[in-house]
């Protein structure tokens, strides 16, 4: 078996010594991957998911290998739910005394084509990766950012050119994307910055990849890439510790895309069959049109 790689990180060791951030969706994919390079920097991290079974044991996997002072605790937290979503704030703020950093990662959607949503399963994503996001943004403004100032991240999507067979979660990303410029005019004035980071669809992960049930996937993604290769989480991770390092002190309000360049190119894999329903217009139609009134 392949030794387990070393976490590390771009950035200076001890960067976020003593700093305290909630990482939502914390324990899989690109949420453990900022998860362990924040820990790395030093920060104290309280991660939070819906299923504590897959939470505590990559909690207690992420804990073996802690290289810095910092440390790490989970809980249990439905985003979707207000109390829950105010218990984690309060409880990380009473575990650590403190809360700098907000990574809002937590999120979900399911594959379908738009006509056959049931309202349960539209609400249903609406709630995780919207209303969700809002909960946790305004619970962590509410219960210190407010008085103390912060940083607060949220992951999206590459929705830029909508997300055919996912409309739900592109209509619920677009709006956090949208969100987060209002949060970053309305809380600038408590020293609060708020940011997006927009993964495109390449970016490789085992979770990802185990919930597409077909790895090879991705693969089909690579010739729409101008870099020509998947990405890693560790390049969202980075990102990500970007915005909430003094090195973006002057950014707010911004959401950086971590694609490839794939969202300029061509990102779509849904194909359009070949029909004859859209008529073109023009004036002579509308002449026809006025004739017969
Ligand atoms: N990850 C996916 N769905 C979630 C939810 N409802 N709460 C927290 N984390 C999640």
């Amino acid at each position: 078996m392949a030794a387990p790689t070393k976490i590390c990180s771009v950035f200076r060791n001890g960067l976020f010594n003593g700093k305290v951030a909630i990482v939502t969706g914390g324990g899989t994919g690109i949420g453990k991957a900022i998860t362990q390079e924040l820990l790395y920097l030093g920060c104290n991290v309280m991660v939070a998911s819906r299923n504590e079974e897959r939470l505590r044991k990559a909690t207690d996997e992420m804990k073996k290998n802690i290289t810095s002072p910092a440390e790490l605790d989970h809980m249990q937290c439905n985003i979707r739910k207000e109390e829950q979503v105010q218990n984690l704030i309060s409880k990380t703020l009473k575990r650590f005394g403190k809360l700098d950093f907000l990574i809002n990662n937590g999120g979900g959607q399911f594959p379908a084509r738009a006509e056959t949503f049931s309202l349960k399963g539209w609400n249903a994503v609406i709630e995780t990766n919207l209303t969700g996001t809002f909960l946790c943004c305004r619970e962590a403004y509410n219960q210190w950012m407010n008085d103390n100032g912060g940083v607060i991240v949220n992951i999206i999507a590459d929705m830029w050119k909508g997300i055919p067979m996912m409309s739900h979660t592109g209509a619920a990303r677009a709006a956090v994307d949208n969100l987060t410029k209002s949060l970053a005019l309305e809380w600038a004035e408590s020293g609060v910055r708020i940011n997006s980071v927009a993964p495109g669809s390449s970016i490789y992960s085992e979770t990802a990849a185990a919930n597409y049930g077909d790895p090879k996937i991705f693969a089909y993604n690579i010739p729409k890439i101008p870099l020509k290769r998947l990405g890693t989480v560790e390049e969202i991770s980075t990102s990500v510790c970007f915005l909430l390092s003094p090195a973006s002190a002057y950014i707010t309000g911004e959401t950086i895309k971590v694609d490839g360049g794939g969202s300029l190119y061509s990102t779509m894999m849904y194909n359009i069959p070949d029909h004859k329903k859209s008529k073109a217009y023009t004036w002579k139609d509308d002449e026809e049109t006025k004739s017969k009134l």
